[in-house]
C-alpha cells in the first residue's frame, strides 16, 4: 500500500492526489467523474439518505454523490488530503480521516472507492472490504472504479497487484455480488473517440506549454468537458482491462 505520506505529499504538491500531469489528469478525473455520475443516477432515481466516498482525495466525488444524497461521508486516511477536501464545506458532508467516523455515520446506501482499492494488498484490501460490508446497508451498492489484474498482465509486469479472480474471491467472501461490469475507457489500452479528440486538438496542444498554469488547466477543463457530453464514450469501451464495477450487498450478508 502506498503511504499516507506519499497521498498526503501529492496533495500538497498538486492539490489533488491524482496524476501529476495537468493535460491527462483533467480528462481522466472528468471521464471518471462523467461515469460515475452516469451509474450513480441510473442505480438511485429518487433522492437517498447516505453516501461514503472511501478514499475520498481532494473531494470531487463527494460533490457528485451530495446531488444525489441527504449525507455523505468523505473518508481518507491522508489527514492533509482530508484538510484540501475540508475546503469545501457543506453542513450535509462530513470529511473525516478517523475510521471510527465510518462506523459511527453508517449504514450507507452507496459506497463509492474511486482508484483506491486497486492499490491496496491483498490482506488490507480484504479487510477494506470487510469494514465497507459491515457499514453498507442491506442491498446497499458500491461502485468500485478500480484496476485489478490478470495473471497475464502480473507476470508481463512483473508488479505486485491484486487480480481480478483475488477481487472476486474477496467480495464473494464478504456477501457481495457483482451486479454490472462496465469497462471505462484508457487513455493507452483502449482510447475512446472523445480521448483522442482531446489529445489531437492543436489549440490544447499549444497550451500544453504552459501546462503548470491556472489558465491552462482552466482551459483543459472547459475542453474536457465540453468533449466528454459531447462524445458520451467513456464507458463501454472496448478490447479493455479497465473497469468500474457495480457491487451489491446481499440482504442476508451481515
Ligand atoms: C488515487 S487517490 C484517489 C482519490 C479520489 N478517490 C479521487 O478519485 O479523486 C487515492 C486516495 O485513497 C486514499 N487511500 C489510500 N489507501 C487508503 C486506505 N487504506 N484507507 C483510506 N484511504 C486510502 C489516499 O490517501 C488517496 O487520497
Amino acid at each position: 500500500m502506498l503511504s499516507k505520506d506519499f497521498w498526503n505529499d501529492r496533495a500538497i504538491r498538486h492539490g489533488h492526489t491524482g496524476h501529476s500531469e495537468p493535460f491527462l489528469y483533467t480528462f481522466d478525473q472528468e471521464a471518471r467523474k462523467f461515469a460515475v455520475e452516469r451509474i450513480v443516477s441510473h442505480l438511485f432515481t429518487e433522492n437517498k439518505d447516505k453516501a461514503l466516498d472511501f478514499g475520498c482525495g481532494s473531494g470531487d466525488f463527494v460533490r457528485i454523490l451530495k446531488e444525489r444524497f441527504s449525507f455523505v461521508v468523505g473518508y481518507d486516511f491522508a489527514e492533509k488530503v482530508v484538510e484540501i477536501a475540508r475546503r469545501d464545506s457543506d453542513p450535509r458532508v462530513k470529511f473525516t480521516s478517523e475510521i471510527k467516523d465510518l462506523r459511527e455515520n453508517s449504514v450507507y446506501d452507496l459506497i463509492l472507492s474511486v482508484t483506491v482499492l486497486q492499490d491496496l494488498e491483498e490482506g488490507e484490501l480484504s479487510s477494506a472490504v470487510k469494514e465497507l460490508s459491515l457499514v453498507l446497508a442491506s442491498n446497499g451498492y458500491i461502485i468500485a472504479v478500480e484496476f485489478f489484474v490478470t495473471e497475464e498482465w502480473k507476470s508481463l509486469n512483473k508488479e505486485n497487484r491484486v487480480t481480478n479472480a483475488k477481487w472476486m474471491e474477496i467480495l464473494e467472501r464478504n456477501g457481495i455480488t457483482v451486479v454490472s461490469k462496465h469497462s471505462f475507457y484508457n487513455p493507452i489500452e483502449a482510447p475512446s473517440a472523445s480521448w483522442n479528440e482531446y489529445n489531437r486538438n492543436f489549440f490544447l496542444r499549444f497550451v500544453r506549454l504552459f501546462r503548470y498554469t491556472a489558465f491552462a488547466r482552466k482551459i483543459f477543463l472547459r475542453k474536457a468537458r465540453e468533449i466528454i457530453q459531447k462524445h458520451r464514450d467513456v464507458l463501454g469501451v472496448e478490447n479493455n482491462t479497465y473497469y468500474i464495477y457495480v457491487l451489491q450487498k446481499a440482504a442476508n450478508a451481515d
